[in-house]
């Protein structure tokens, strides 16, 4: 039915008007058919919420006060929640926004694979882990879909770095292809169900994305039979008839020659001339009724499309539960944390007066004020408000504690990349170019300047923490570095910060360390501080959740989805220099990425993938393991084959989450693979001394590897270990089961 209207539709349309739906006829619009019923595709970034407005033709916004909107977690904070729940709950909202809006498409989930610490959009991904991606992914899309809004799952595909963006071709073996790279996409379309996908802006092993034939038709239309629509990246097109011929179906870009596009008048030419088939032509324009169709834009639903929402208490409830599930305790020695009601009682009362003198905490660090939604690149959004730490913690405590703050660091003025067009400059080829060339006169004296400045905030800040019964400091990066378009330089903090922290922490050894960051970075001061705190950009009410959880509030129950290696040397890139280069760059790993990466080379990083400590303790006892019968490495790989159940009992004082992690190791293989591999995990929520049993089940595609002889995942038969715990280096039991 929906198919024969596709085709009644296709007949009415002209050539010309079939171009007109493959590109953009604005920046975020695709053309509509007037007169023919076709609408629009309106689109609209990203993943922290729906994106300001801009004019079309112009990437100065708009400016109107209608378009400020509710800013969610990035996904590496829902990915810190391990939670698959607010996963779908973030989409619902991300969805309804976007559909409050009057939008058809939202340019979100960014799942790429965080490869390395330093790429600039890190902080708009999930993680290292493809198991967590696909899990946490499928949950999304279905929320955001459920608003009659498409999700728009990018950047398809192996895009783990910003540099040399449009050009650097990224080489990756077929094993950690399917391994690694692609199965968040392939869960996208096989499980969630996504209406559409973003190409990635770079070239894989030769080929633009935007125009692979192997990545587009072969792997996403052939294998995985998606019928939905392919969006290019932001001007990733770079041909007519090769991507034409390639499976992608509508070409956005940055520039305002709209009807220069490739798939404007050149592709009216090309297939004028016999270059490309109008057949290939219809198959793109049927991928994109398809997704009209299936968003009730036209057909038989169309007067029951949702109507969406934006701005809602609801929304906003859904993001501070998700910020408050985000925050992870990294440390935490002689429970100095949380800073309990006792330790801010104000002092004894004087004998004339009564007179009760306030406890002073001190808030040192610029993140502790610093608004982060409106930067990071297309990211960005006007949020309706951001509660920043510093605001969240007054909130939190009321007018009986003296809060005090100091910047403690300078931030010298924004770098270029926030230029109004830095959306069209950033695609320039040398803008990502590394110089090394030395200093001016001019930049050694501004250098100087700003080292002046940043001693006298660092001393006005000293002094105060010097003063104050509690000390928190609150810094990290900001969207000067976890941003588009850009890869950091290095996992050092910037602002010298480490020179505060160190000094913070001599003053004052009980000097609480936050960090708000997108990706992780060297922490030179981690074993003088007691307690640090990780707060990836955790939406609109980041401040508040991460007030309650150092207030202890809220017990925090984050885990890390990405491994903090101690040291950037430590990281394979690190080692062999082969990350941020331009033209090419070869994933010489393979499937070995983060914790895959760093237990087959036994090295320690600061802070292991999935841990985070609690202020509450667990215990885990009674492990089951059943085995279906005919437990065998062949059959469907979908298949359960195991199941695991265990019963975890909060052994603390305080109501709290743990996150049990199931990782599967082979014991013995044909190939080469990692000591162990997450496969499942599940979040728990216990009130004190409460017991529940968890179950956690296994495909035999757990079992599995990517056959390069066979083109195909499969399992061999022998002994597997089963590693459960609350992360990837705190194992609390392993078995192992035998495949036959
Ligand atoms: C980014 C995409 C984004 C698009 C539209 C590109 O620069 O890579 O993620 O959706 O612009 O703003």
């Amino acid at each position: 039915m929906q198919e024969k209207l596709i085709e009644q539709i296709l007949e009415t349309l002209t050539l010309e008007e079939k171009s007109a739906m493959l590109h953009g006829a604005t920046f975020f619009r695709s053309g509509a058919v007037e007169g023919k019923g076709i609408p629009a595709v309106e689109t609209s970034d990203g993943p922290m919420g729906v994106r300001n407005e801009f004019p079309g033709d112009s990437w100065f916004p708009v400016g109107l006060s209608d378009d400020f909107v509710s800013y969610l977690p990035s996904n590496s904070a829902l990915a810190a929640t391990w939670n698959t729940e607010r996963a779908y709950e973030a989409g619902q909202v991300l969805g309804e926004e976007t559909r409050g809006r009057g939008k058809d498409v939202i340019l979100a989930p960014g799942i790429n694979v965080k490869r390395d610490p330093l790429c600039g959009r890190n902080f708009e991904y999930m993680s290292e882990d493809p198991f967590l991606i696909q899990e946490l992914t499928v949950p999304l899309i279905k929320g955001i879909q459920e608003a009659d809004v498409a999700a728009c799952v990018k950047h398809f595909a192996a895009n783990s770095q910003e540099t040399d963006r449009l050009w650097v071709d990224t080489v990756v073996d077929e094993r950690a292809l399917r391994e690694i790279y692609l199965p968040g996409f392939e869960a996208a379309v096989h499980r969630g169900g996504t209406y559409s996908l973003m190409n990635a802006y770079n070239k894989l092993n030769g080929e633009h994305c935007s125009e692979s034939k192997a990545l587009l038709n072969r792997i996403l239309r052939e294998e995985w039979g998606y019928d939905g629509t392919v969006i290019s990246d932001w001007g990733s097109v770079h041909t007519t008839v090769q991507a034409a011929e390639s499976a992608l179906d509508m070409e956005m870009s940055v520039t305002t020659n709209f009807d220069e596009y490739f798939f404007a008048k050149p592709l009216i030419e090309a297939v004028k001339a016999g270059e490309v088939s109008e057949e290939a032509v219809d198959e793109k324009v049927r991928n994109i009724l398809r997704m009209m169709l299936r968003l009730k834009m036209i057909g038989p639903k169309a007067g029951e499309r949702k109507q969406g929402a934006y701005n809602t208490p609801e929304h906003r409830e859904a993001i501070k539960a998700t910020a408050r599930e985000s925050v992870v305790l990294l440390k935490n020695e002689d429970g100095l944390l949380p800073i309990s009601p006792e330790r801010l009682e104000p002092g004894d009362p004087d004998a004339l007066t009564g007179y009760r003198k306030k406890k002073r905490i001190a808030v040192i660090g610029r993140n502790a004020e610093h608004m982060h939604s409106g930067g990071g690149g297309s990211a960005e959004i006007k949020a309706l408000y951001e509660i920043s730490p510093l605001l969240g913690l007054k909130m939190v405590l009321g007018g009986n504690v003296d809060i005090r703050y100091a910047p403690g660091y300078f931030i010298p003025g924004k770098k270029s990349v926030n230029e109004a067009n830095w959306q069209e400059t950033s695609l320039e080829r040398q803008v990502n170019r590394r110089t090394d060339r030395e200093e001016t006169e001019e930049e050694a004296r501004q250098r100087q300047e700003i080292e002046k400045h940043r001693e006298i905030l660092r001393e006005e800040a000293l002094a105060l923490a010097e003063t104050a019964d509690e000390v928190i400091f609150v810094g990290g990066l900001n969207h000067d570095y976890d941003v588009e378009g850009w890869d950091r330089d290095s996992m050092v903090l910037p602002y010298a910060q480490d020179i505060l922290i160190e000094e913070l922490l001599k003053i004052n050894p009980h000097t609480i360390v936050v960090m708000v960051a997108g990706s992780p970075v060297e922490m030179p001061w981690k074993d003088m501080a007691k307690a640090i705190v990780w707060n990836y950009y955790a939406g609109m009410e980041s401040g508040t959740a991460l007030a309650e959880v150092l207030l202890g509030r809220v017990c925090p129950c984050g885990k890390l989805p990405e491994t903090f290696p101690a040291l950037y040397s430590d990281t394979v890139t690190g080692r062999n220099g082969e990350f941020g280069k331009p033209e090419k760059v070869v994933y010489e790993e393979g499937i070995f990425v983060g914790y895959r990466y760093y237990e087959k080379e036994g090295v320690r990083p600061a802070f292991a993938f999935g841990h985070g400590l609690s202020y509450t303790t667990f215990s885990y006892d009674n492990l089951r393991v059943e085995t279906a019968r005919g437990c065998s490495a062949q059959g469907d790989l979908q298949e359960r084959i195991i199941k695991l159940s265990l019963d975890v009992t909060n052994t603390g004082s305080m109501a709290g989450a743990e996150i049990v992690q199931c990782y599967v190791g082979d014991v013995s293989c044909s190939v080469e693979r990692p000591a162990k591999e997450l496969k499942a995990f599940t979040k728990v929520f216990l009130e004190p001394g409460e017991t529940k049993t968890i179950d956690l089940e296994l495909s035999r595609g757990a079992f599995a590897f990517y056959d390069t002889e066979r083109h195909g995942f499969v399992a061999e038969p022998g002994e597997f270990v089963l590693s459960v715990g609350g992360a990837s280096d705190r194992i609390w039991k392993q078995e192992t089961v035998t495949l036959a």
